[in-house]
């Protein structure tokens, strides 16, 4: 037996609008939900039993997996009716561990793709000893993300998270958002309020001189919160960069799923899928893109790098690059988006094209739509 906690309680505000209606980690990656990546991927891992700690759009984990069986796991579901806050979250969830105080519980961000080896970060806690191990990588640029420095041992010297000088980047390794938590520091975290597990209870045990490890991985990792992210890691899945036991077919150029109907001459690359029951018509070229269930390309389009939401329409001879459609939008023939675009879900682009506004607006208050 081997138990975990998953956070996925967060809102996906920088994937607004195809957020508004699905919580991120169902959002369709490479052809199923992205958390059946993970569930699939923690199970291969000998994971047994995981806790979905939920609270934005929570009963529509419940819908999706069940109690987990289809997926070889034992499910069970916490809803925080305010967020708690990543710690928060999993003190909440922790009551449904069944496990005893000294033994390793994973802790898993929900929006994490990554091809670090589960079972290793596991036995490596056990063996160390350690009261919690945290999986990390090393980026580029590391602002948006926890700085960990660690020294010679691996042991983890600081946790920054998210810094706003330049002299709190004091290096490129960062918290990747997978965890080996020892279950009795878990019971320690303060129930019943909001608590961030990287502001609050890192820095605290690192004061209290815990032995927090720092597991330094460099084989694939992204967090697909952002929609660049987002459609670079369907990509990835379809391309095979990045192994996942869940996605439904080979890897290769494109992934067609089962109702999905192509025309002539078109040409789908880089990486692309297209969802159940939807429409790429003949000539029409989509490159490195998330098509979602029942949505329509028509003839002579190209759209690349973008998403587009589940029913949306893309009228003929469109341009559509790095763009995000929330569902049902219908952009009208011959508009040449400009990149980066997001349209709100069931918005109309007519056929004249976009009047840009500067702000930033909610999916349901979406006039028209919105230049990002
Ligand atoms: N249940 C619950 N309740 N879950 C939450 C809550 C909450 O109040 N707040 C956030 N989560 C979940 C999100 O759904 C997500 O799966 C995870 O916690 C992390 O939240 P994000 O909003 O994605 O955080 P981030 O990407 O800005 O930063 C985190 O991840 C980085 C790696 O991608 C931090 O852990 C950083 O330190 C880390 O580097
Ligand atoms: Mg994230």
């Amino acid at each position: 037996m081997s138990e975990a906690i998953l956070l996925v309680g967060g809102k996906g505000t920088r994937l607004r609008p195809l957020t508004s209606h699905t919580p991120k980690p169902l959002l369709e990656v490479a052809g199923v939900p992205f958390l059946t990546h993970q569930l699939r991927r923690a199970a291969a891992a000998g994971v047994t039993r995981i806790v979905l700690a939920t609270s934005y759009l929570a009963e529509l984990f419940e819908d999706e997996y069940g109690d987990g069986s289809e997926l070889g796991l034992r499910l069970e579901y916490v809803t925080e009716t305010e967020p708690l806050g990543t710690g928060g979250a999993i003190r909440n969830a922790a009551g449904r561990l069944t496990c005893g105080p000294d033994e390793p519980v994973l802790v898993f961000n929900g929006d994490i793709l990554s091809g670090v080896d589960i079972a290793a970060l596991r036995e490596g806690h056990r063996a160390a000893g350690a009261d919690v191990t945290l999986h990390l990588t090393r980026v580029e640029d590391p602002r948006a993300f926890g700085l960990v420095p660690t020294d010679d041992e691996g042991r983890v010297l600081a946790f920054l998270e998210k810094p706003e000088t330049p002299e709190q980047i004091v290096t490129d390794q960062i918290n990747a958002g997978c965890y080996v938590f020892t279950r009795a520091v878990i019971d320690r975290i303060p129930a019943g309020r909001v608590v961030s597990v990287e502001r609050e209870t890192f820095p605290e045990l690192l004061v209290s001189g815990a032995l927090v490890r720092g597991v330094v991985d460099d084989t694939y990792w992204r967090d697909l919160g952002t929609p660049a992210a987002f459609i670079e890691g369907s990509a990835d899945l379809v391309l095979g960069a990045v192994d996942s036991p869940a996605v439904p077919g080979d890897t290769g150029e494109a992934l067609v799923l089962p109702g999905a109907s192509v025309g002539q001459g078109a040409v789908l690359c880089a990486g692309t899928v297209i969802g159940s029951d939807a429409v790429v018509e003949d000539g029409a070229v989509v490159e490195a893109s998330v098509v979602l269930a029942g949505a329509r390309i028509a003839t002579g389009s190209v759209v690349r790098n973008s998403v587009v939401g589940r029913g949306a329409r893309i009228g003929g001879h469109c341009t559509v690059d790095s763009a995000v459609i929330g569902d049902g939008a219908d952009v009208a023939a011959g508009n040449e988006l400009p990149p980066g675009l997001r349209i709100g879900c069931g918005v109309r682009l007519p056929a004249e094209g976009i009047r840009v506004s500067a702000g930033r607006t909610p999916c349901s208050e979406l006039p028209r739509a919105v230049h990002v």
